[in-house]
Parts: C-alpha cells; structure tokens; sequence
C-alpha cells in the first residue's frame, strides 16, 4: 500500500474516533498500527472503541495493539465528562463488536517491532497521553531509527483547557511529555490553540449523519453528541486536525521555538513552555533559566477551510482500498 506510513497512538475518545476515521480512509496515509494508551478513558475501553471505530471505517487489516494503563507518575484523570462513560458519546453500544483481538503484544513491544521492521521510517501521530511513547524512546532506544517524525496533539502556547495553562494529554503525563520533547527527534505539535479552530456547524454535522457512508455518519454521530454535550451550534474535529496536517503539512503553520514541560508547579505542572525570545538570546545562560537545550515545531496558524475539506472528502467519498 502507498502513502505516508503513519501510526496513530490514541486514547479513542470521540475526537480521536474522528482521527481513526480520517487516517484509516485517506489514500495520503498507510496506516500501519494503532496502539491505545489510558487518556480520555481506561485503556480497555480505548481498545474496544477503536476496533469498533477501525470496523466501520472498513479497516479490520489495522493492527491494534494495548499499552499502558496508567501515566508514569501522575493520577490517572479521567475525561468521561467530555467523551461520555463509554468514551463515545454513548455509541459503543450502539456499533457493532469487533471480530477480531488487539495484538498479543503489548502496545511498546508492537511499536518497537514494527519500526524496526518497517521498509521507510515512520510518522507517529501520538494523540493521547505521551505515556507509550516516552517508554518507547526509554526502554526501546534502538526504535528511535525507524521514527521519521513526530506529530502530536497536545500543548498550548496560550489558555489550556485541563488547567489554566495546561492542555490535557500533556496534563495527564508531564514526564512523558517531557520525555518526547526532549528526544531530539523532530517534533511538531498540533496545540490546543489551533486544535478548536477547525469545525464543523450543526447543519453540516447533520449532512454527514445522513450520508451514505458509514465512516461520515459515524462522524456525524460523534459531532452531534459534542453540539449536545457542550451545547453548542458548532464543534471541532480535534485531533482529527492533526491528522490532517500529516497529510498536508502546508495547512498548518510552525515555529520553531526551545519548549519544555513544567514539572512542578502547582498552578502549572503540565504547561508546555516555550522561549519565544529571540535565537541570540535563548540559547545563553542566565541567572533566572539555563538554555532549555531543546527544539521542536509549534503549531501557530491553521488553514482551517483545507483541513474541513481533506476530512469531509476522507469520511465521505472514500477511496476503495479494501
Ligand atoms: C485532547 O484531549 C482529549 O480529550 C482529546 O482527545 C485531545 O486529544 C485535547 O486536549
Ligand atoms: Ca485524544
């Protein structure tokens, strides 16, 4: 199969079901794996919702493939306040059960083993919790030569959303994400900022709930449970977005900017920092900060019509790939 080889690591989720979708339909990607880690939800129910999600979207060939069920330090919190109890709004029950079981591997072993067998590097799109990733790079060194990239969402230069400065996968596991930011990979981050620029209004949603295709309608089911969830006349994509600027990376805009995660402070451990000063002046030593010694792709603007329509196009006409 042709595309960018790509593996998503999520924590599914409604906006990550919207990821799966986009991802498992885009003739853009080869969609190699899937590994699920604790976030929105328990790691359990991740797996399920996301063999569901794969099903509908015609993608049973998709490994999947369970990982950590708590984050390396900190609390696990859940999102059922967003996601519903089931993490799908309500629809696990209403999809059909999967017929088939994630890997016998465990999610990191997987990764492992498929970076180092894959014939070209890989993109991974973590968007959940860093937890299998920050393992990955820890206990797996040797997977670092298969990685092309990292693509995440997660982060926030402005508001966050699960603190007041800190967007929740970074929220639920500092450590990790520090961990990945400081790897020295190339990294980009799909932030919270952009993250709820790309949406779709109430009568669009409805459009896709009564389209012929099954991954549209599906999204257009978890879209609607977001306007009713959050009472509102439109609703983001998400993670989906970040996805999306996998597939064209000229939507999204960057910086590239020394970040690091805040470790302890009690208003803002999980804030993702990042030294906006000018070059000359990051890279010194100061009496108030050492250099952060690091440098990663922020995201800071989004084309937010070319994202709508490369996710519209995906769920709704997909290409024939089965
Ligand atoms: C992120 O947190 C989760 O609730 C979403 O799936 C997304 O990955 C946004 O902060
Ligand atoms: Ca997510």
């Amino acid at each position: 199969m042709t595309g960018i080889p790509v593996v998503l690591d999520v924590d599914t989720g409604l906006d990550d079901s919207l990821a799966l979708l986009l991802a498992a339909r885009s003739p853009a990607l080869n969609l190699l794996g899937v590994t699920c880690v604790t976030g929105n939800v328990t790691v359990d129910k991740v797996v399920d919702n996301t063999l569901k999600v794969l099903a509908v979207a015609g993608r049973g060939d998709v490994p999947v493939a369970i990982g950590r069920d708590k984050p390396l330090l900190e609390k696990v919190v859940s999102a059922a306040y967003v996601h519903g109890e089931d993490g799908l709004g309500g629809l696990n029950a209403t999809l059909s059960n999967p017929e088939r079981d994630p890997e016998p591997t465990h999610a990191v072993d997987f990764l492992a083993n498929l970076l180092a067998t894959a014939s070209e590097p890989v993109t991974l799109v973590p968007l959940g919790p860093l937890t299998n990733i920050a393992v990955l790079l820890r206990e797996r060194p040797e997977a670092v030569a298969g990685i092309h990239r990292i693509v995440l969402m997660g982060g926030a230069v402005g508001s966050g959303n699960a603190s007041a400065v800190g967007e929740f996968n970074i929220r639920q596991d500092p450590e990790a994400a520090e961990i990945v930011l400081t790897s020295g990979l190339d990294v980009t981050l799909y932030t919270w900022d952009v993250f709820t620029q790309v949406t779709f209004a109430a009568t669009e949603v409805a459009g896709m709930m009564g389209s012929d295709s099954p991954s549209a309608q599906l999204a257009g089911r978890l879209m609607d449970f977001m306007l009713r969830n959050h009472d509102r006349t439109e609703t983001s994509i998400g993670d989906a977005g970040a996805v999306a600027s996998v597939i064209e990376p000229e939507g999204l805009e960057t910086r590239q900017w020394p970040m690091r995660v805040e470790l302890t402070g009690t208003w803002t451990r999980g804030m993702t920092v990042a030294d906006q000063r000018p070059g000359t002046w990051v890279h010194k030593e100061s009496a108030w900060q050492p250099p952060m010694g690091n440098l990663v792709s922020v995201s800071t603007a989004v084309d937010v019509e070319r994202f709508r329509t490369l996710f519209r196009q995906a769920v709704e006409h997909p290409a024939d790939r089965n």
